[in-house]
């Protein structure tokens, strides 16, 4: 520690750090990845401080993946609690503490630390574990052969994320969470106002012509919707369980008893809104690969082993779930800088997943990348605990893809969502030639 704290700290030069913080930015996909490469490789801990007194709090930029995995697993030095776990501007997070007391609209798993964490984690841990997923296995399956026949009779042209990326996860989480077909399109919608709320085209309001009060109280109105609706799903399923997740957070306990309105609330708006933008993204992402390497699509309609490898470099490549917050539990130093108690920090997965000391050519998209050791699902105690799933929707979306679908082409540009949180392609025109 003693090198770090001689000297001072080092700080992201302004346009470095305004494209940090700048959901447009991460609209460019490669002028995004230059930006971390650059500054991966001269300032990997850095400083983020606003412009503007008050805007938000300064935080540390961790780019490196060796420092991100370190934070990551050091859960009892790097906290989630009590700054918010997303970047937020400071208006946003007072906004929060007149709304609901805490720094954060919705409490859930990503905001607790231990040992508040691991009791909650545990109630449906066992869920998402792959032996319990092989229950469910068929349903998906054949849901997602619906989604490819349904995408094969609006073919040949089409945008895959509306048709086939953006729904297909939807429907798996709603499934899971026992909402029934005809609420999906609202809960959509509340999703995109407080995930892709930063792009005018997924938020679907206009968001883009409000001004900084209108849009969180839009948020909030979402948040409230959710737990208005969840409240009413729990206590039907108190009523009448089911083997669904629903029921198991409805009927959960912790020391004894069941969680506070608000707890459970979060816990089914972090599972209806973890599981469907993150995974549509890598689809989406997967799919733009393969299309536009058209050999790659015959080899693996040839030899259906290469699938999982498609779909874990299609979960790195993309790395959808583009950062998260951390707090500093005492001082620390990291990659030579002093970290003082109480700092906020942001680990940066996108940049992380793009450090070539750790993937050979990083922003190739290759399916044999061994080992691939990637970051997108986090590691240590939050790692996504829908990870499992994840790769199980991917696979078998895939699978029915490549029974059904005998060439794919693009057939226009692909476009980006402009979001800092979670991020990934809301457009994806294809041409799709089937069997
Ligand atoms: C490709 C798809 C996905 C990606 C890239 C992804 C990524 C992530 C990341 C980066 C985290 C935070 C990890 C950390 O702090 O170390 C996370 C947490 C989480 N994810 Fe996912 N996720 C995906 C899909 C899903 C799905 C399908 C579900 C469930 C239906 C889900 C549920 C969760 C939950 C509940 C957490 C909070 C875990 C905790 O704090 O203990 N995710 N995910």
């Amino acid at each position: 520690m003693a090198s770090a704290a001689r000297g001072e700290p080092a700080v992201l030069p302004t346009p470095l750090a305004k494209a940090v913080i700048d959901p447009h930015a991460y609209a460019e996909w490669d002028g995004l990845l230059d930006t971390f490469d650059l500054i991966r490789a001269t300032t990997p801990v850095a400083k983020v401080v606003p412009q503007e007194e008050g805007l938000f709090e300064p935080f540390w930029f961790i780019s490196r993946y060796d420092d991100v995995m370190r934070i990551s697993k050091d859960n009892a030095t790097f906290l989630n609690n009590p700054k918010p776990v997303v970047f937020s501007f400071n208006q946003a997070i007072e906004f929060s503490r007149a709304a609901t007391g805490s720094d954060m609209l919705v409490d859930s798993l990503v905001v607790f630390d231990a040992p508040i964490h691991p009791k909650y984690r545990k109630l449906t841990q066992d869920w998402f574990m792959p032996r319990n997923l092989k229950r469910i296995e068929a349903e998906i399956r054949a849901l997602a052969a619906r989604t490819v026949d349904a995408m094969i009779d609006a073919g040949p042209e089409l945008d895959f994320v509306e048709k086939v990326s953006g729904p297909y996860p939807l429907r798996v989480v709603m499934q899971i969470l026992g909402v029934p077909t005809e609420d999906e399109p609202r809960m959509q919608m509340l999703t995109q106002q407080l995930f892709g709320g930063q792009d005018k085209d997924l938020s679907g309001t206009g968001m883009d012509q409000m001004s900084p009060e209108q849009v969180i109280q839009l948020v909030a109105g979402a948040v409230k919707s959710f737990e208005d609706y969840f409240a009413a799903l729990a206590e039907d399923r108190r009523a009448n369980p089911t083997d669904d997740v629903a029921s198991v957070i409805a009927n959960a306990t912790v020391d004894g008893e069941p969680l506070p309105p608000r707890d459970m609330a979060g816990y089914y708006i972090i599972v209806a809104t973890a599981g469907h933008d993150t995974t549509s993204a890598s689809t989406a992402g997967a799919m733009q690969a393969l299309a536009q390497d058209r050999e790659q699509w015959a080899r693996v309609r040839a030899d259906r082993s290469l699938l999982p490898g498609i779909v874990e470099e299609a979960i790195r490549w993309t790395s959808p779930v583009q950062h998260f917050m951390r707090t500093a539990a005492e001082d620390v130093e990291v990659g030579g800088q002093l970290i003082r108690k109480g700092d906020w920090m942001m680990i940066n997965y996108v940049a992380a997943n793009h450090d070539p000391t750790q993937f050979d050519d990083p922003r190739r998209f290759d399916a044999a990348r061994s080992p691939n050791r990637h970051l997108a699902f986090g590691a240590g105690a939050h790692q996504c605990l829908g990870l499992h799933l994840a790769r199980l929707e991917m696979r078998l979306l895939f699978e029915a893809l490549l029974d059904r679908v005998e060439k794919v082409e693009l057939a226009g540009e692909p476009k980006r969502a402009t979001s800092t949180f979670v991020g990934g392609l809301k457009a994806l025109p294809l041409y799709l030639k089937a069997v």
